[in-house]
C-alpha cells in the first residue's frame, strides 16, 4: 500500500477501466469513493468489494450521468475526481438522448459538483481517441491538437458514431467550462484499451479488439489502422497525471500502433485453435500504420510497461478464465480454416 491519505472519487467504477483504476488507487493508499448506477447490483460491484483494501478504504455511491446533481454527495470532501463513466451503447435507438446528451451534461454536472465541493484539486477526465482522428482521411500521425470531424461522423454514421460525437462535444464543452471557472482539468486520451480485467462480462473494448478472433465484422473498421494501450499502463497514467504537479491539458495514452492484420497474426500464432483468418471482409491486405503520438506524456516522465503481446494474451486469457471465450477443448475442429 502507498502512503497517501487523500480521498478521491472514481465514476464508472464498476467498468473495465474504472475497476482497475480503483484497484491501483487502493494499492497506493488512496481512500476511494466509487460511483455506480446501482450499488445493489451484485454482479456489477462484487469485483470492487473483493479488492484488497476495499473493506477499509472503498465506499460505493449511487450516481447517474443523466441525473443532475447526483454526483454532489460522492464528490464533496474529495481532493481528486477521476471521471471515467460514459454511456457505451453503440446499438442505441435514441443516440441523442441516451448517449450524447448524458455524456455532455454528465461531465458538466460533475464539473459543477467539483466547484461546489471546494475541496477538489484536480479533475481527470477519461476522454477517447474517438475525439481525435475520426475523419474521412487518416493522417500518418495524430497528436493532442487534433479533433475528430463531427459532420463526417453524423453523415457516415459508422459503428460507434454517437460515442465519438458524445466524447468530442463533452470534452470541448469541458475545456470551455474549465477556462471560464479556472478549474484544474486534465483529459487523458486512451486509444483502444486491451488487457486482463476484473469484471465478469465482456468489456466493450475487447468486443472490438478481439473481433478478428470472434468474427464480429462491424468492429473491423475501428481496428483496421488502430492504436492500443494496456489497461494497467492506462490506469497508471491516470494516477501519474493526477499526481504530477506540472500536468496540464490533453494527454494521448498509446503505446502501440498496429493494423488488424498485426492483431490477427499475433492471435493466430498464440492461439492457433481459434482458426483466425488472414483476410477480413472489406479490409485491404495492405494498410498503412496510423500513429498516435504519446510524446507529451512520456516527456513528462511516464513509462509504459507492457508489450502488444501482453495486451492481447492478457485479454484472451482473462476471457477464457471467465467463460467469455471457449477454451481449446471446447472449440469445434474446423478443417476449412475459416472463421466461425
Ligand atoms: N476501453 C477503451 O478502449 C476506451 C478507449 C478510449 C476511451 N475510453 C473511455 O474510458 C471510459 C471507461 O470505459 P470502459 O472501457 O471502462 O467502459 P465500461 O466498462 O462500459 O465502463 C463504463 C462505465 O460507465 C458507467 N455508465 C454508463 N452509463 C452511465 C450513466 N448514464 N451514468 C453513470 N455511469 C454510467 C457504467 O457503470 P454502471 O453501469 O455500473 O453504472 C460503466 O461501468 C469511458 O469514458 C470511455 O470513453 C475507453
Amino acid at each position: 500500500m502507498g502512503s497517501t491519505s487523500e480521498t478521491v472519487c472514481v465514476t464508472g467504477a464498476s467498468g473495465f477501466i474504472g475497476s482497475w483504476l480503483v484497484m491501483r488507487l487502493l494499492e497506493r493508499g488512496y481512500t476511494v469513493r466509487a460511483t455506480v448506477r446501482d450499488p445493489t447490483n451484485v454482479k456489477k460491484v462484487e469485483h470492487l468489494l473483493e479488492l484488497p483494501g476495499a473493506k477499509t478504504h472503498l465506499s460505493l455511491w449511487k450516481a447517474d450521468l443523466a441525473d443532475e446533481g447526483s454526483f454532489d454527495k460522492a464528490i464533496t470532501g474529495c481532493t481528486g475526481v477521476f471521471h471515467v463513466a460514459t454511456p457505451m451503447d453503440f446499438e442505441s435507438q435514441d443516440p441523442e438522448n441516451e448517449v450524447i446528451k448524458p455524456t455532455i451534461n454528465g461531465l458538466l454536472g460533475i464539473m459543477k459538483s467539483c466547484l461546489k465541493a471546494k475541496t477538489v484539486r484536480r479533475l481527470v477526465f477519461t476522454s477517447s481517441a474517438g475525439t481525435v482522428n475520426v475523419s474521412e482521411k487518416q493522417k500518418p500521425v495524430y497528436d493532442e491538437n487534433n479533433w475528430s470531424d463531427l459532420e463526417f461522423c453524423r453523415t457516415v454514421k459508422m459503428t460507434g458514431w454517437m460515442y465519438f460525437v458524445s466524447k468530442t462535444l463533452a470534452e470541448q464543452e469541458a475545456w470551455k467550462f474549465a477556462k471560464e471557472n479556472n478549474m484544474d482539468f486534465i483529459s487523458i486520451i486512451p486509444v483502444l484499451v486491451v488487457g486482463p480485467f476484473l469484471g465478469s462480462s465482456m468489456p466493450p473494448s475487447l468486443i472490438t479488439a478481439l473481433s478478428p478472433l470472434t468474427g464480429n465484422e462491424g468492429h473491423y473498421s475501428i481496428i483496421k489502422q488502430g492504436q492500443f494501450v494496456h489497461l494497467d499502463d492506462l490506469c497508471n497514467s491516470h494516477i501519474f497525471l493526477y499526481e504530477h504537479p506540472a500536468a496540464e491539458g490533453r494527454y494521448i495514452c498509446s503505446s502501440r500502433d498496429a493494423t488488424i492484420h498485426d492483431i490477427a497474426k499475433l492471435l493466430r500464432e498464440k492461439y492457433p485453435e481459434y482458426n483466425i483468418p488472414t483476410k477480413f471482409k472489406n479490409i485491404p491486405d495492405h494498410l498503412d500504420i496510423v500513429s498516435f503520438s504519446s510524446k507529451k506524456l512520456t516527456d513528462l516522465g511516464f513509462q509504459y510497461k507492457y508489450s502488444f503481446e501482453d495486451m492481447f494474451t492478457g485479454a484472451v486469457d482473462a476471457c477464457r478464465d471467465k467463460g467469455l471465450l471457449p477454451k481449446p477443448a471446447e472449440i469445434p475442429v474446423d478443417n476449412g480454416g475459416t472463421q466461425k
